[in-house]
C-alpha cells in the first residue's frame, strides 16, 4: 500500500486547480506533505501563503497562475511541462450560482458552465497526452450533482461533471489513466461565505455525521485517489458529505421515529 510512502510519490507531479484557497489549497499542501510535486494552479494572481506553507514539506508547490477556462492557459502550462510525465491533474476550481430556474440569467448560467464543466473537459483534454498508466485524475463535484439541489446552473454544471468523468474513465482507461469524481458535501471554505445563513441549519439537520466537512476531509479522499492504493479504481463517485446522500431524504423519518 503506497498512499503513505513518500518514495510513491517523489517526482510525480501533480496539478491541482482552484489551489489559492479553499479545499484547492488543502489538496496542495496534502500532497506536497506525501511528496508530491505540485502544480498549484488558480485564477488569482498569487497564493503567496501557499507557497510558504509548504516550506519544509517532502514534496513542493509551486504556484502559477491559470484561469481554467483559458485554452492558451492550459496550452502553455502543457508546453512547460514539456516531457514531463505528469501523474495526477485535480480539477477542483470552481464557483457558485445561486440563482435558481425562474431567475436565472443567460450570462450566469454560461459563465457557471464554462468554469465548473468546460473547465475540467480542457484540463483532461490537455494534460491526457502528458500522462501515462498509473496516472489518475480526480474531478470535484458536489453533493448538488447526486440531488435536485436549488442553484439550476451550479447543480447542472455538477451533474456535467458526472457525465465527463464517466467518459474519461472509459476513453483513457485503456492508457492506463484512471478517472473519478468526489462530490463534497457543505465543506467549510471561502465558497460557503455567501451561501445563505439558513442553509448550514438545514444542511446539518441532512447530514447524519453532524458537522461541516473541513477541506482536508476531502483533500485526504482526492489524496487516496491519486494514489496507487487506488489501482484498480475508475469512473467511480465518492460523496464526501458525512452521510448527507445516503439517506435520500429518509432522515427526517428516522429523526421523526426515534422521536
Ligand atoms: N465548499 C463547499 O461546500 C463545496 C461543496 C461541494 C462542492 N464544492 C466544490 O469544491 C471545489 C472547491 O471549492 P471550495 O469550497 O474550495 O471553494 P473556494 O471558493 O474556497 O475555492 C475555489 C477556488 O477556485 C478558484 N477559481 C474560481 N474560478 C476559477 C477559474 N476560472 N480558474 C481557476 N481557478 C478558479 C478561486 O479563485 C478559488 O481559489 C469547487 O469545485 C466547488 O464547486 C464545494
Amino acid at each position: 500500500m503506497t498512499l503513505g510512502s513518500a518514495e510513491s510519490w517523489i517526482d510525480r507531479i501533480i496539478v491541482v486547480t482552484g489551489a489559492a484557497r479553499g479545499q484547492g489549497a488543502a489538496e496542495a499542501l496534502l500532497l506536497a506533505e506525501l511528496g508530491a510535486t505540485v502544480i498549484a494552479t488558480d485564477v488569482a494572481t498569487e497564493a503567496d501563503d501557499l507557497e510558504k506553507a509548504a516550506a519544509g514539506l517532502a514534496g513542493t508547490i509551486t504556484y502559477q497562475r491559470l484561469d481554467v477556462t483559458d485554452e492558451h492557459g492550459w496550452a502553455d502550462l502543457a508546453q512547460q511541462l514539456g516531457d514531463n510525465r505528469v501523474h495526477g491533474l485535480v480539477n477542483n476550481a470552481g464557483i457558485p450560482q445561486r440563482s435558481r430556474l425562474a431567475d436565472v440569467e443567460r450570462a450566469d448560467w454560461d459563465r457557471v458552465i464554462t468554469v465548473n464543466l468546460t473547465g475540467p473537459m480542457l484540463g483532461m483534454r490537455t494534460l491526457a497526452p502528458l500522462m501515462g498508466p498509473g496516472s489518475s485524475v480526480v474531478n470535484v463535484g458536489s453533493v448538488a450533482a447526486l440531488t435536485a439541489h436549488h442553484t439550476v446552473a451550479y447543480t447542472a454544471s455538477k451533474w456535467g461533471v458526472r457525465g465527463l468523468t464517466r467518459v474519461a474513465a472509459t476513453e483513457f482507461g485503456p492508457r492506463g489513466i484512471r478517472v473519478n469524481a468526489v462530490h463534497p458535501g457543505y465543506i467549510d471554505t471561502p465558497m460557503i461565505e455567501g451561501a445563505p445563513p439558513a442553509m448550514l441549519p438545514a444542511h446539518l439537520s441532512l447530514t447524519p455525521l453532524g458537522r461541516p466537512g473541513l477541506p482536508d476531509d476531502v483533500a485526504g479522499v482526492v489524496a487516496f485517489l491519486l494514489s496507487d492504493a487506488s489501482a484498480y479504481v475508475t469512473g467511480v463517485e465518492l460523496p464526501v458529505d458525512g452521510g448527507y446522500t445516503a439517506h435520500g431524504g429518509a432522515k427526517i423519518i428516522a429523526d421523526a421515529v426515534a422521536g
